[in-house]
C-alpha cells in the first residue's frame, strides 16, 4: 500500500501558482482577487472559508470575505452577488454552502456570473465539463483529478465506482472519470442512497471514490484487493483520548481497508488540501481569462 499524499502535492502547486502570481503582477499589475461568501455561522463552514482565505494569502492573492447573517433573504443574497459580478476587481466568487433553509442554493448558483464561479456549480460550467469544454472544474473532483495524475495512476480502461451523487463532489466525479480525457476514460458505476447492495458495485473496483459523509462506510470486505481508494469524507467526532478538540475520519475504515489497497489517500492529508489547491487553479485560470 502507498499513501497518495495530498500535502506534499498541494504545497507543489502552491509554490507553481505563488510564481505566477509573482509574474503576472509584473507583467500586468493585477493580482488574482477570491470573493468568498458565508451565510450564517455554520461551523465546519467557518473553518473551511477561513482555510480558502489563509490559502489565498499563502499564494499571494488578495481574499475578500463577506459574512451575512443567516436571516439575510434570498434577493439580499443575490443582489450581493450580482454587485460582486459587476465589481471589476473581483476575478472569482464562491458561496459557501449548505446555505440557511430559506434559500435555494440552485437560485444563488445561476447568479453567479459564470466566467467568476470557479467552484464550477454553474450549469454553464457542468454543461462545458461535461462536454470536454475548458470550464471550471468543482475543486474537490479537480483536486482528485491533479492527483491521480501526479501520482501517475493509470485510469483508462479501468472499472471506477464513485459513492454518493452530490452536485459537488460524486456526480462531478463520475462524469470526470467518465470523460475522454487523461486522467479518465474509465467505465463508470455510481452508487447512491438508492443504491440496493453498494458491497456489490464497491467490491469490483480498481478505483473507488467515497463521498457519503459517514465514518466506517466503506469496509475491507467492500474492497477489491489491489484497488486505488480515494477517501473524500471529513467526519470530525471528539477525541477518545482527551474528550476534547476533535479528530478526523474519512468514509473508509482506514486501518483494516489501506493494506488491501495499492494506493489510498490518507483523512486527514489526503484529498482535503487538493481541494483548496484546485479552488486556487481555477481563480488564478479566472485572473488569467479576465485578463485576455
Ligand atoms: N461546501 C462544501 N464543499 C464546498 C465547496 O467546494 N464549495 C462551496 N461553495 N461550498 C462547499
Amino acid at each position: 500500500m502507498q499513501l497518495l499524499d495530498g500535502k506534499i502535492i498541494s504545497e507543489k502547486f502552491k509554490i507553481k501558482i505563488s510564481e505566477e502570481v509573482v509574474a503576472m503582477r509584473k507583467n500586468s499589475g493585477k493580482q488574482p482577487h477570491l470573493a468568498a461568501v458565508l451565510v450564517g455561522n455554520h461551523g465546519a463552514s467557518e473553518t473551511y472559508v477561513a482555510s480558502k482565505m489563509k490559502n489565498c494569502e499563502i499564494v499571494g492573492f488578495k481574499s475578500t470575505l463577506i459574512k451575512l447573517e443567516n436571516k439575510i433573504s434570498e434577493e439580499e443574497l443575490i443582489k450581493k452577488i450580482l454587485e460582486l459580478n459587476e465589481n471589476n476587481d473581483i476575478d472569482g466568487i464562491i458561496v459557501q454552502l449548505p446555505l440557511p433553509a430559506h434559500i435555494n442554493p440552485e437560485k444563488i448558483t445561476e447568479c453567479i456570473d459564470y466566467r467568476k464561479d470557479v467552484d464550477g456549480f454553474h450549469p454553464v460550467n457542468l454543461g462545458r465539463m461535461q462536454r470536454n469544454l475548458s470550464s471550471f472544474i468543482p475543486a474537490t473532483p479537480y483536486g482528485i483529478m491533479l492527483m491521480l495524475e501526479e501520482y501517475g495512476i493509470k485510469t483508462e480502461g479501468r472499472h471506477c465506482v464513485v459513492v454518493g451523487r452530490s452536485n459537488i463532489v460524486g456526480l462531478p466525479m463520475s462524469i470526470l472519470m467518465a470523460r475522454d480525457s487523461n486522467p479518465g476514460n474509465c467505465t463508470v458505476t455510481l452508487c447512491h442512497i438508492y443504491t440496493p447492495e453498494v458491497k456489490l458495485h464497491t467490491s469490483q473496483a480498481d478505483i473507488l471514490i467515497v463521498a457519503v459523509g459517514k465514518r466506517n462506510f466503506i469496509t475491507a470486505d467492500m474492497v477489491k484487493p489491489g484497488a486505488v481508494v480515494i477517501d473524500v469524507g471529513i467526519n470530525p467526532e471528539i477525541s477518545r483520548q482527551t474528550k476534547t478538540g476533535y479528530k478526523l475520519y474519512g468514509d473508509v475504515d482506514f486501518d483494516k481497508v489501506s493494506s488491501k489497497t495499492s494506493w489510498i489517500t490518507p483523512v486527514p492529508g489526503g484529498v482535503g488540501p487538493m481541494t483548496i489547491t484546485a479552488l486556487l487553479k481555477n481563480t488564478l485560470l479566472a485572473a488569467k481569462q479576465r485578463l485576455l
